[in-house]
């Protein structure tokens, strides 16, 4: 059995903040608070997938999890964060309808795709202001765990296959390989708090 490795390196992507040339003291602070929220739903998927992983290889308990419970673990973050606070996970190729990303999204996810391709996107926050919000991106790789979900059609397991297919009609994320981007975490923050 493969060993099953998820991981976000969100802690490169902390370090690496600090080290970042031109962006003002309060960019980076801002960054560092959207990564430090970031960081709390990102683990929280990530170790629930994994010990599912564990349980059934195959992917499909991870596949039924990640379908019943994303949305709602997602939300029981978010109410614990102070007011006005809130983490989501978005793409260019969704899965789940619900995770669409909107005008400012596109421009981010665009940007970090073609840099993706030229090989300079860098694992590092964008920090962007939109109507008085900073959002704070954090880029997400596709890694050999991701595959059993994201991966090529034919390489997932039937099973896993049929449950996304029957949950997602219009599922768009798949066909990935390891290394692409495969979305992003945002975080946004009321710019007057
Ligand atoms: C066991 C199956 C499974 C694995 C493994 C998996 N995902 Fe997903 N992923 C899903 C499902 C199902 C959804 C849609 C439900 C949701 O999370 O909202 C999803 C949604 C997402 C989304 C939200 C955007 C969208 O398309 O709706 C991102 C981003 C994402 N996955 C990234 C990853 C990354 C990165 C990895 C590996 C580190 C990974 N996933 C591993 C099943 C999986």
């Amino acid at each position: 059995m493969k060993k099953f490795t998820l991981t976000l390196s969100l802690s490169v992507i902390a370090a690496t903040i600090t080290a970042s040339a031109g962006a003002s003291a309060d960019q980076k602070t801002i960054a560092m608070e959207g990564v430090h929220y970031i960081k709390i739903l990102g683990k929280e998927l990530k170790s629930n997938v994994m010990k599912r992983m564990k349980d059934d290889p195959s992917g499909l308990q991870s596949a039924y999890f990640c379908s019943k419970s994303a949305e709602r673990i997602t939300k029981e973050i978010n109410a614990k964060f102070p007011e006005g606070i809130h983490v989501r996970r978005t793409a260019l190729k969704i899965r789940n309808p619900k995770n669409k990303p909107d005008a400012s999204d596109l421009k981010v996810l665009k940007k970090m795709e073609e840099e993706s391709k030229e090989g300079t996107l860098k694992k590092k926050p964008v920090v962007v202001q939109v109507d008085g919000v900073n959002r704070v991106y954090v880029p997400l790789f596709v890694e050999k765990g991701c595959l059993k979900c994201h991966g090529a059609v034919d390489r997932i397991d039937p099973k896993v296959r049929e449950l996304l297919a029957e949950k997602y009609p219009h599922d768009q994320a798949v066909g990935f390989k390891e290394g692409d981007l495969r979305g992003v975490i945002v975080a946004e923050i009321p710019a007057e708090k």
